[in-house]
């Protein structure tokens, strides 16, 4: 596998970072995952806008040009002997002793690194079955609109999640359903969706944000306002949206060590509709 870093794509092996480098030491960076399909990335612009959103937030000079990236980027995809997959990128503040405070740091040189994994299969199981979730309180941070390489509070929801036999941890902050510890969340009620809106309690999904535009060109209203718990409980349809998990229906939950079914615990025809329009968007 190659690597990029910064603006070199090298062997695995010679892709060094320092371990005084503040991502290792206080997950002080950013990254993003963006999936390819047959060779193409999608949305790459959207994700590479979010990039530097993220780092703009945590004030991180972002002092790589988004063209330049999308070429790099598109090298080390031809590199990558495999047509269909995903890259990760990150973004560190650069290496320097340990120290909160780097406001006075002249020389900090941000470190960017990007590598792909191969992912040949479409998550179609999942997809079509649906998964069953764990429903637990948000511990996050109150910043979750940065993509933050801090990700113990996601890490320990997951892992939490998975010990129940379930795929993903679905959080509420206050008694509303936020998003998914590395997803977001919709709900069909009415014949409406409903999602979280995009504020600091969530990070705004690229994916979240393609299928609210699908949703608008089928003439399917989204609501963006925070629903209950309840709501989700009761809810019709549900499903989740990321980037390489794409959009699976929520077919159970677990509650209280309950377990409970969304609406009928099959995959529902909206949920499959704007499956398949997305479907259409990568191909
Ligand atoms: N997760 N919400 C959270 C907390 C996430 O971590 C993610 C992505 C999403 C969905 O965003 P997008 O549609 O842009 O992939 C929502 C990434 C993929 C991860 O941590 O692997």
């Amino acid at each position: 596998t190659k690597v990029l870093l910064n603006d070199k794509i090298v062997e695995m092996n010679q892709a060094t970072v320092s371990i005084l480098d503040r991502g290792y030491q206080f997950g002080d960076g950013v990254y993003e995952v963006i999936r390819f399909y047959n060779g193409e990335f999608f949305e790459l612009l959207s994700h590479l806008e979010r990039f530097k959103k993220s780092c703009e937030e945590i004030g991180i000079p972002f002092h790589f040009d988004l063209n330049t990236l999308q070429i790099d980027f598109n090298n080390l995809l031809k590199s990558a002997n495999f047509p269909s997959g995903y890259l990760y990128t990150q973004i560190t503040r650069g290496t320097m002793q340990r120290n909160h405070l780097y406001v006075h740091e002249k020389n900090l040189e941000p470190q960017l690194v990007a590598y792909t994994v191969k992912e040949e299969q479409r998550p179609f199981e999942n997809m079509t079955n649906g998964i069953k979730v764990l429903l637990c309180e948000d511990i996050r941070w109150l910043r979750c609109d940065i993509k933050s390489l801090n990700l113990l509070g996601s890490v320990m929801l997951k892992n939490q999640a998975a010990s129940l036999d379930a795929k993903e941890a679905v959080l509420h902050r206050n008694g509303y359903i936020t998003e998914g510890s590395a997803t977001n969340v919709f709900i069909v009620k009415d014949g409406k969706l409903l999602t979280h809106p995009a504020n600091n309690l969530i990070l705004n999904g690229i994916t979240r944000q393609v299928i609210i535009s699908i949703a608008n060109e089928l003439d399917i209203e989204v609501v963006d306002e925070a629903f209950t718990i309840n709501e989700f409980r009761l809810a019709v349809e549900a499903f989740t949206s990321a980037t390489v998990s794409e959009i699976c229906p929520i077919v159970k939950f677990i509650e209280n060590n309950n377990e409970f079914q969304i609406g009928n615990g099959q995959r529902g025809p909206i949920t499959e509709i704007i499956q398949n329009a997305y479907t259409k968007k990568i191909n």
